[in-house]
């Protein structure tokens, strides 16, 4: 499909541009032919889907109540397209927007305006204006900064709204919002065919306040900046040098999705590369390291046919859980690595989500969601309170946190998403530590608190760590796992690599070990679990108290020695 985006930035508003640019091509009808036009008074080169039309600054709110003229002028250029889209220029496109917004008349919703009773939407109300619409009409608010249409549909509302301004210029009347209250008038006339959820004229202040709570989950696609409109919209500030947009792409991609294996079944581990096909994340824009952790016979990765995916394979020889994330580590490129386990089928948005989390939240040093199970057998209803040693994890709402202990929300492994430099960090203290070493998980060993230990090292380094809703992964539980033995065992070991952790770390003071001790006692009354869960509970805790003694020991000895 061949797209037409017009953008307008003159005076100070090119220097939203490189902002804007970057995140449109990386997620924005990725895949189509995009042209860009962009209308400003700088001098910008062009490249072969940029072009620029050059037009004087002028005062504001000239530049937003000219624009349709402007786009009538272009008419040709727009006509070549099969759909065309405005766009004010301090968006960012922080989600992947795709064919849904493709429609005949396309506008977006207002993101505070939309939510108010139609009579109080602050349409244009004086019969003078051309944009007037009356108390009787006029049910929904749009938004000025995104809309768009075929070329026939949009060119004719830009016929239609330049010869309105031009009439209430002639007659020395502004209309409210502008250029806004005009084409509200005109989808009054004309109901729009796709009617865009303020998701796509997102406001930045929402990230902070969330969005209103309404009928529909709103998350960002296309942001709106927050800006400082008199400086924005005053004099230029800037020297008149001519700007490069468009830099090559750096060589390293956003994203490294590190799968560590061990012995995988194959058809699981097929259903993982096939959830990695789908992401929407373009393929350009990651890689995909698999390390694998001296299987027998060794793993062959088969990716579906057509997937442009790059893909690596490494054998680490040394098997165990953390030296295989620590070589996934040292290989992998990207900005951020995605920990994927061979069992972690993720949905399809899980990379592109996981990008947009952590370019909005440069504090997070680590992050992960939820996890749901496919279980292979029937769950028998003792192992319900344990399902979080099985990585599973409910959520139902975002949240994050910098404290080391307690510290509900920290990311278990499968899934979890770690920046590139604190990954590196991470590994180079733990290569050199044999008792970080060997916190995770070996071979048939269950579990380890090797994840544990990475997000809380992020945490160390001053970054927060935190649960995320919109990602979302199915962890594969084979039926064996479901076993009263096994369970007992992978609590027993869970317990002790989180207390030889929480020792080692030094974050167990003694009000904290004696209240794990108190559950324990309880834990033998009976008090807080019974049958099967009283034996799977009991086991953490002895497991937790057994590795904090022997961690405590070994700090005792080193400190001795
Ligand atoms: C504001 C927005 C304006 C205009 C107005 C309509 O939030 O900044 O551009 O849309 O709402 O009420
Ligand atoms: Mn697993």
């Amino acid at each position: 499909m061949k797209i037409c985006l017009l953008t307008i930035a003159t005076g100070n508003y090119w220097r939203f541009l490189p902002v804007l640019r970057a995140s449109l091509r990386r997620r924005f009808l990725v895949g189509h032919e995009l042209h860009h036009l962009l209308f400003t008074d700088r001098e910008i080169s062009p490249s072969e889907h940029l072009h620029v039309v050059r037009i004087e600054h002028e005062s504001w709110p000239l530049p937003t109540l000219r624009r349709y003229e402007h786009f009538c002028k272009a008419g040709d250029f727009i006509r070549n397209h099969d759909y065309c889209f405005y766009l004010d220029a301090d968006m960012r496109v922080d989600r992947p927007v795709g064919t849904e917004i493709l429609g005949e008349l396309v506008a977006t919703r207002h993101p505070y305006q939309s939510f108010l009773p139609p009579a109080q939407m602050t349409f244009e109300r004086d019969p003078r204006s051309a944009a007037c619409v009356g108390l009787d009409e006029g049910r929904m608010y749009y938004a000025g900064g995104f809309n768009g249409g075929t070329p026939a549909a949009f060119l004719t509302l830009a016929e239609t709204l330049a010869t309105a301004i031009a009439r209430d210029r002639a007659a020395g009347i502004t209309a409210r919002w502008h250029d806004e209250s005009h084409l509200n008038r005109y989808l009054v006339d004309h109901p729009p065919t796709v009617s865009l959820s303020p998701s796509y004229c997102y406001p930045e202040e929402w990230y902070e306040g969330g969005p209103p709570a309404g009928d529909e989950p709103l998350v960002p696609r296309i942001v709106a900046l927050r800006k400082q409109h008199a400086v924005v919209r005053g004099p230029a500030t800037d020297s008149a040098a001519a700007i490069t947009l468009d830099p090559p792409r750096t060589d390293r991609p956003a994203v490294s999705v590190v799968l560590c294996t061990w012995n995988p079944r194959r058809e699981v581990l097929s259903r993982v590369l096939e959830s990695l096909a789908r992401q929407t994340l373009a393929a350009a824009e990651w890689e995909l390291v698999v390390v694998d952790n001296a299987s027998y016979p060794p793993v062959e990765v088969a990716l579906p046919a057509g997937c442009e995916i790059q893909c690596r394979t490494v054998v680490e020889p040394v098997v165990g859980l953390a030296a295989a994330r620590i070589r996934g580590i040292r290989e992998a490129r990207g900005e951020l690595l995605v920990f994927v386990d061979d069992d972690n089928v993720l949905d399809a948005d899980y990379l592109a989500e996981a990008v947009a989390i952590a370019e909005t939240r440069p504090d997070l040093g680590a992050f992960g969601g939820r996890t749901s199970p496919d279980f292979e057998g029937d769950p028998p209803a003792w192992l319900r309170p344990f399902y979080s040693h099985l990585a599973l994890v409910e959520c139902d709402r975002d949240a994050w946190s910098s404290k080391t202990y307690p510290n509900d929300v920290l990311p278990c492994g499968a899934g979890m998403c770690v920046r590139r430099s604190l990954t590196l960090a991470w590994a180079n203290d733990v290569a050199a530590d044999p008792r970080r070493l060997a916190l995770g998980r070996t071979g048939a060993t269950p579990l380890g608190a090797e994840d544990a230990d990475l997000a809380l090292s992020c945490i160390d380094r001053g970054h927060a760590t935190g649960r995320f809703t919109a990602l979302h992964l199915t962890h594969v539980i084979p039926a064996r796992r479901l076993e009263f033995d096994y369970q007992v065992r992978l609590a027993h070991d869970l317990g002790a690599s989180y207390g030889r952790l929480l020792a080692m770390r030094g974050d167990l003071t003694l009000g904290r070990r004696l209240r794990i001790q108190g559950r324990t006692i309880l834990g033998w009354l009976g008090l807080k679990h019974r049958g099967p869960a009283r034996a799977i509970d009991l086991a953490y805790y002895q497991g937790f108290l057994a590795g904090a003694a022997t961690a405590t020991a070994t700090r005792r000895g080193h400190a001795g020695a």
